[in-house]
């Protein structure tokens, strides 16, 4: 039987993993510049952790959770990141740092989702977590740590949306009002929905079966009844973007599909990876150190996804360039040769110069063609003469040419000449 990778997954293979070095690089080094370290958490946790953090009426928490039973005990593979560094920022007592504690990850992730383009089941997320700070200086810190980001990797043009949801106080006003609104009309909704008007009717803006009907679109928006303090937050936080020069619109649609956030949320946009076209999304969320038992501590964050990132950069005919990790080719024309050729690789590589030689038995012409398929920028030829003269050339591929040196003299040649 044929076995292939389950639906959903994906070989990322040596063609293409250039561009995934460089993102990973790119972000590390944008998010070190902004004072921010990494952390590492594990791939899996307890399914409560995330059913408390991420909120039990959303589809990551009701539908898409890899979960599975282990000496009876409920674990699941995270479906995102933040829940798992705030379990690790309390359970570290990272909250008697000095604020802001400043974290940034680079994971795979899991949901079960329906694929579709940019859409998969395991899928890999850049992001970051900074806790201790009210903000909205820092909420506008971070959407410049993306912006540097997406500058840094040649990105351009990605829709910056932005949108504030109120804290606890304003958002149960507002709930009353968007009751009050789908009252009436509660039987022409999904079953997802008739459960989240009980629970939790913010989420029934961004249901994906009703999004599109008139009653939600006309439905009442949160920011138009944001209490004074959230609404002096949102302003503040968009004269903070215009001083930075950061373009943004507001959408009051986004509401994020997890429940942890509180006022700003916000969304990096694209119409080249797929139907959502969420290329980054994030936000504050002042209670969830809290609700997942730590002590009252404010948070805010975001999360790219990878392969939407690099579909857009794709997109943008942004070109990345792959290193050439091999310098040289060293290829033998006799068993002495091939002798030395096998003590100066390793000499080389000690001294960090990529090389390669032959490993399996080819003639002197396969070595050559070899070489040139690998597309090794540098060549040398060693035989019995080469050895006996003490004399080497070393040809430059791309415009084929010559340098001849002393044989002793190989590595500190190319060491500085490569
Ligand atoms: P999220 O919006 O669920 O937020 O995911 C963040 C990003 O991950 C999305 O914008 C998208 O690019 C990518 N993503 C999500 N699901 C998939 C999928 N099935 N296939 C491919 N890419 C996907 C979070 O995860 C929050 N933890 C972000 C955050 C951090 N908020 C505060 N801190």
């Amino acid at each position: 039987m044929k076995i292939s990778a389950p639906k959903g997954t994906r070989d990322i293979l040596p063609a293409e993993i250039g561009r995934w070095h460089k993102a990973q690089k790119t972000f590390a080094d944008v998010c070190h510049m902004f004072g921010y370290e990494e952390i590492r958490i594990p791939t899996f946790e307890d399914t409560d952790l995330f059913q408390r953090g991420v909120g039990d009426t959303t589809d990551v928490v009701t539908k898409e959770m890899y979960t599975f039973e282990k000496s009876g005990r409920s674990l699941t593979l995270r479906p995102e990141g933040t829940a798992g560094v705030v379990r690790s920022f309390i359970e570290n007592g990272m909250s008697s740092m000095p604020s802001p504690v400043r974290l940034f990850y680079d994971i795979t992730a899991f949901r079960y989702e329906k694929m579709q383009k940019g859409r998969y089941r395991e899928f890999h997320q850049l992001g970051l977590e900074a806790f201790g700070s009210q903000g909205p200086e820092i909420d506008a810190e971070i959407i410049s740590v993306l912006d540097v980001f997406f500058k840094k990797m040649g990105i351009s043009h990605i829709g910056l949306k932005i949108n504030s949801i109120g804290c606890p106080k304003c958002r149960n006003e507002y709930n009353k009002i968007l009751k009050d609104h789908f009252r009436p009309h509660i039987a022409e909704l999904c079953e997802d929905c008739q459960t989240r008007f009980e629970k939790n009717p913010l989420r029934m803006i961004d249901c994906k079966v009703d999004g599109e009907k008139e009653l939600i679109k006309t439905a009442p928006r949160l920011v138009d009844y944001l209490c004074d303090d959230c609404r002096d937050h949102f302003d503040s936080l968009k004269n903070r973007l215009d001083n930075l020069g950061i373009a943004y619109t507001i959408d009051p649609n986004i509401v994020r599909g997890l429940d942890y956030y509180t006022r700003t949320v916000f969304e990096f946009v694209s119409e080249n990876v797929g139907t959502q076209g969420t290329i980054c999304g994030g936000g504050r969320y002042d209670g969830l150190v809290e609700t997942v038992g730590g002590p009252s501590m404010p948070g805010i964050g975001f999360a790219m996804g990878v392969e939407r990132l690099l579909m857009e950069a794709e997109a943008q005919g942004v070109n990345f360039e792959e290193p050439h990790y091999v310098k040289i080719y060293l290829a033998g024309m006799s068993d002495a040769a091939r002798d030395f050729i096998a003590k100066a690789c390793y000499d080389l590589r000690l001294a960090g110069v990529g090389c390669e030689q032959d490993l399996c038995g080819r003639a002197f012409r396969a070595q050559m063609k070899y070489a040139g398929k690998a597309g090794i920028p540098y060549l040398c030829v060693i035989g019995d003469d080469e050895l006996s003269s003490g004399r080497i050339k070393i040809k430059k591929m791309e415009d084929g040419s010559e340098e001849e040196i002393d044989i002793k003299d190989l590595v500190s040649y190319c060491q500085t000449n490569m």
